[in-house]
């Protein structure tokens, strides 16, 4: 039995829904059983024949960990330590989400897993923190970096982009940060294919992968493919919101964003024989879906 902790956020419910498609048996948790809390965790383990630990749980709020280090620190880092410390002593392989801030955006091409990392923020340097912590208590993990994700059942650029294009004239957009945008369903589909296959008895090599969409494009880039694919959906009530290009630095935020975080994914398809999608398919999946949820697009 598959134990997915945090299956309540945005890419733990899609985690659910791939699972069940995949006919894998599993049991999910949230904050009811706090990865901060090693003999909760172990108490809810326990009788439960647990085969194998997803965490899609963690601290996300970017900004906010700037000035709330210390929790930030406790769920990206001792949480994963604590998960991590019980997937060794039930001998069960470990799936953990990290993430492209913990590297510092100065790369001009994709970003290999061997890559030195360097974050720029309490969120990246937690995450890595977390990543470490992993390391030292158990050698049956897959580290999976991602970003830019977006998913059906959270708060999430493309939901507040159809939104704000239908109530302005015109939105402004930041074109200097460059990255990958991600569907739920792509991560969540790697996820699955990696319980899979260890169950399934082949052998999978342990350590960091990296996992995104494919393609190379900035939030303004993005943002014009939404207009349009939105439109061609029925979703756009505002067919002439005009999206403007802006820096970085017009509108500072707390934490600092990388410019440069495409990630190299070929290990991740030559391991598992797969080719991701394009950024733009996974976008019209999501578009098109019948999960797409047309409240989070209303004013
Ligand atoms: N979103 C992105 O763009 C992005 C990009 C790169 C990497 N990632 C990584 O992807 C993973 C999933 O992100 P997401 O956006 O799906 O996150 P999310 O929507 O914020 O979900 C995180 C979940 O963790 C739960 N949680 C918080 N504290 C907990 C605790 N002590 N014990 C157990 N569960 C707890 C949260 O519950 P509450 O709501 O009750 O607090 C929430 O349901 C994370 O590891 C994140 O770092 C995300």
């Amino acid at each position: 039995m598959v134990w997915l902790i945090g299956n309540k956020g945005m890419l733990g419910n899609e985690v659910c829904r791939t699972l069940s498609k995949n006919n894998i048996d599993f049991v999910g948790t949230d904050s009811e059983v706090s990865i901060l809390d090693f003999s909760a965790l172990e108490g809810f383990a326990s009788g439960k024949n647990i085969s194998f630990i997803v965490n899609c749980a963690a601290y996300t709020a970017v900004d906010k960990a700037e000035s709330d280090i210390d929790f930030a620190r406790e769920l990206n880092a001792n949480g994963p330590r604590n998960i991590a410390r019980l997937a060794k002593k039930l001998g069960v392989p470990f799936i953990h989400i990290s993430t492209d801030y913990v590297f510092d955006g100065s790369a001009s091409s994709p970003i290999s897993e061997e890559t030195p990392i360097k974050p720029v923020g309490v969120y990246g340097e937690t995450k890595a923190e977390g990543e470490k912590a992993i390391a030292d208590e158990t050698s049956d993990f897959y580290i999976l970096r991602t970003a830019w994700l977006y998913g059906f059942s959270g708060k999430n650029f493309v939901y507040t982009m159809i939104r704000a294009m239908n109530s302005h004239e015109s939105v402004k957009v930041v074109n200097d940060q460059k990255g990958t945008p991600t569907n739920c369903v792509t991560l969540s589909s790697v996820i699955a294919k990696i319980i899979g296959k260890r169950t399934g008895g082949e052998s999978l090599p342990n350590g960091i992968y990296h996992v995104t969409d494919l393609g190379e494009i900035t939030w303004f880039d993005f943002t014009n493919e939404i207009k349009k694919q939105a439109a061609e959906a029925g979703l756009l009530t505002n067919k002439n919101c005009v999206v403007n290009p802006c820096y970085t630095s017009e509108y500072p935020t707390p934490a600092k964003r990388p410019a440069y975080s495409v990630l190299d994914k070929s290990k991740i398809q030559k391991t598992l024989g797969i080719v991701l999608p394009d950024w733009k398919e996974s976008l019209k999946t999501f578009i098109d879906s019948a999960l797409f949820d047309k409240k989070r697009i209303e004013l």
